[in-house]
C-alpha cells in the first residue's frame, strides 16, 4: 500500500480488502493471542467473522484455552502496552523470574476493556523506553504511531511523552510532551541528577513513514520553525536543583 489511513480499523480495513483482492483462499484467518492471568502468552488461528467500531468477532468455545485466558485477563488486542517487573529469583545463583504487571498503559474512557489500563495517574500508551534514575524514579518515554495517536482510542492520550512513575505506589505523572508525530527516547541524567537529556525522534512523522518533499512541514515545524528536525533536549530546572524532586 502506497499510504497507510490514518485510524488503526481503517488500516485493517484497508489491509483486508487487499488480501481479498490478492485472491488469499482464506483472508478471514487471523492469530489470535490472549495470555493467561499470569501473562503468559499463546497464539493461534481463528477465523474472523465479523469486524467493526466494537472490535474483531470469531467464533469459539468459552470454556477452552483462550476462552479462559480471555475472561482472566481481556487484553488480546493490546495495543497500548503495558510496563512489566522482573525479579530475579534467589540470588547470584538464582535459576528462575518472577514477574508482575506494574501498569497496563491505556485510557479508562475507552470502551474496549483491553484499551483501558490501569494506570494511576497520567494516561499513556505504548510505554517504549525506560530509565530508572538513582533515586528510584522510573521514568516511561512512549512511543505510539503517527497512524494511532490522537484519534480513536489514543484520542485523549495526546502526543508521545516522558513520564515519571513511583514504583512503590504505581503513580504516574506526565513530565513532558513532546511535539506531533514523535517519539521520546534515550533519556539519560548527569550524576547529580540536574540534567536531563531526552532524544525527540522524526517530529512531524507522517503515518506512512514516509515524508512529502512538496510539504515537509505538514505535521511539524519543530523545533526552529522550518523542516522538523530530531534533537537531542538539554532539560534543567530553573532552580538548578534535581530534577523529580
Ligand atoms: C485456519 C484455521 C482456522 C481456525 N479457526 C478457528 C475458529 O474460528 N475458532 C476456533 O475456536 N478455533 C479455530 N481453529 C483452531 C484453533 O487454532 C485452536 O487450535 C483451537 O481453537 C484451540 O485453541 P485453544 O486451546 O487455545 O483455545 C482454527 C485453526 C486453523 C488452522
Amino acid at each position: 500500500m502506497s499510504m497507510l489511513p490514518a485510524d488503526l480499523l481503517a488500516t485493517f480495513d484497508a489491509l483486508f480488502a487487499e488480501a481479498v483482492a490478492a485472491g488469499e483462499p482464506d483472508p478471514t484467518a487471523m492469530a489470535l493471542a490472549t495470555a493467561d492471568a499470569g501473562g503468559s502468552p499463546s497464539v493461534r488461528m481463528v477465523l474472523l467473522k465479523a469486524h467493526g467500531p466494537d472490535g474483531f468477532v470469531f467464533y469459539t468455545h468459552v470454556d477452552g484455552r483462550k476462552g479462559r485466558e480471555l475472561a482472566a485477563n481481556p487484553r488480546a488486542s493490546n495495543v497500548m502496552g503495558q510496563i512489566i517487573r522482573w525479579r530475579e529469583e534467589g540470588d547470584f545463583d538464582g535459576l528462575a523470574m518472577r514477574w508482575d504487571h506494574l501498569v497496563l498503559a491505556g485510557d479508562p474512557a475507552n470502551a474496549r476493556a483491553e484499551a483501558q489500563g490501569n494506570v494511576k495517574g497520567d494516561i499513556f500508551a505504548c510505554p517504549d523506553g525506560l530509565m530508572l534514575d538513582a533515586r528510584g524514579v522510573l521514568w516511561i518515554q512512549t512511543d505510539a504511531h503517527a497512524s494511532q495517536m490522537n484519534q480513536g482510542e489514543f484520542a485523549r492520550i495526546g502526543n508521545n511523552q516522558m513520564l515519571a512513575c513511583d514504583r512503590t505506589t504505581g503513580e504516574v505523572r506526565r513530565f513532558l510532551t513532546g511535539p506531533v508525530n514523535c517519539e521520546i527516547t534515550g533519556a539519560t541524567l548527569t550524576p547529580d541528577g540536574r540534567t536531563m537529556f531526552i532524544n525527540v525522534q522524526h517530529p512531524g512523522e507522517t503515518s506512512s513513514d514516509r515524508s512529502d518533499p512538496d510539504e515537509p512541514n505538514r505535521f511539524s515545524r519543530w523545533p526552529f520553525g522550518g523542516r522538523p528536525r530530531s534533537a537531542t533536549v538539554a532539560i534543567r530546572r530553573r532552580d538548578g536543583g534535581p530534577i523529580g524532586t
